[in-house]
């Protein structure tokens, strides 16, 4: 008798049993699942819309020019120790690491800039925190050997003027390099330390103007028409590819406010009429009239305001503030992919 009530228990409650875990497997595909599209899949399928430009023939020159893939991203932000949450670091390590990843393999970008604020926390860190902060980049942001990554220095990086020191700088260069000058494929890259260019003689800061008035030089000799003049007689080096370089930054040119900026990505509306504070928000006017001087860019790339905006200086120089990588920062984090090879074309004249 009891056999039997048990062979009957065991009939009754076996299908249910066998229900329920039916059912927490289901759940269990379905959070496994949702996860995995919306923290890995998700970035294939926004990425995948995303096309270089296409390049025309330059109407002069005649030939066609190898294009140069370079994509641009700013204030990355890795939160640090003091006023990181692990939680928060964790969730926007994952979004900023999938990010670059998926963009690196659907792109596949011969160089990368980092217009600045890579770190959150670079301004007062310890050499510790600095180390492990670097580390956890590097892991972030690794790429192929073929792959160049260049970072243009931010006031998180090594602190606003006043708490720069020439310790943080060199410890930044250490890992990330003090090239200022770079050319690929024709264009030329001017990579400013932008927290230096305060104007007010600071040892960093002559130090920077120095650096830059000599770049200034060279692009110069290479847009001179006759050889065998002035001062570009003794450069040993070869000569710069001719064409306006492109300045890289992490302040912006000076810009009274955001009130003209739009897009999907430009600062929300309620923010945009804010006046910008010169050297801190943005280059002070002498500062800014003095890269525009000496550079005389084809193209202006900034970071620091975490929003989108394009402006275009006295003389026609473009600029493009570029948004925060970080959703820390913004919902919408971007990179941005120009067709610098054809902006080339743009005639820019020097400032009036
Ligand atoms: C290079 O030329 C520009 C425009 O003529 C000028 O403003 C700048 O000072 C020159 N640079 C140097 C280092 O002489
Ligand atoms: C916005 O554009 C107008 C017209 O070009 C200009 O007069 C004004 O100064 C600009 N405002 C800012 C904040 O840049």
């Amino acid at each position: 008798m009891a056999l039997v009530r048990w062979g009957l228990r065991r009939q009754n409650f076996h299908p249910l049993r066998k229900r329920r875990r039916a059912l927490l497997l289901k759940l269990t595909v379905v959070i496994i699942s949702v996860l995995l599209f919306c923290e890995y899949f998700i970035y294939y399928l926004v990425l995948f819309r995303c096309h270089w430009p296409e390049v025309k023939t330059l109407a002069h020159g005649g030939g066609q020019e190898p294009v140069l893939k370079a994509m641009f991203l700013a204030d990355t932000h890795l939160l640090g120790e003091i006023r990181g949450h692990w939680l928060d670091k964790l969730r926007r390590e994952w979004q900023m690491e999938r990010a670059f990843q998926t963009a690196l393999w659907l792109l596949q970008p011969e160089v990368v800039f980092i217009l600045g604020d890579i770190f959150d926390e670079g301004k007062w860190s310890s050499d510790q925190a600095w180390a492990d902060d670097v580390q956890r980049f590097q892991r972030m942001f690794r790429h192929d050997s073929h792959v160049q990554l260049k970072v243009v220095i931010g006031n998180h990086d090594v602190g606003f003027h006043y708490q720069m020191t020439k310790y943080r700088i060199k410890r930044f260069e250490k890992v990330f390099g003090s090239e200022r000058l770079l050319s690929l494929k024709g264009v030329n890259f001017v990579m400013v330390n932008s927290v230096a260019m305060e104007g007010d003689g600071c040892i960093i800061c002559s130090e920077e103007e120095a650096e830059l008035r000599e770049i200034s030089r060279k692009l110069n000799c290479s847009q001179e028409q006759v050889p065998g003049s002035s001062q570009c007689d003794r450069e040993p080096e070869p000569r710069l590819p001719l064409s306006a370089p492109v300045l890289l930054q992490h302040y912006p040119l000076y810009r009274a406010s955001d009130a003209n900026c739009s897009g999907e990505d430009a600062a929300p509306p309620e923010e945009r009429n804010v006046p910008f504070e010169e050297k801190y928000d943005v280059l002070s006017r002498e500062a800014s009239q003095k890269l525009l001087w000496w550079l005389r860019p084809r193209l202006v790339l900034s970071g620091h305001t975490h929003s989108a905006c394009e402006v275009f200086h006295p003389g026609g120089a473009p600029e493009v503030s570029v948004p925060s990588f970080s959703w820390r920062n913004r919902n919408n984090p971007s990179f941005i992919m120009p067709d610098i090879q054809r902006l080339r074309s743009v005639q820019v004249l020097p400032p009036v």
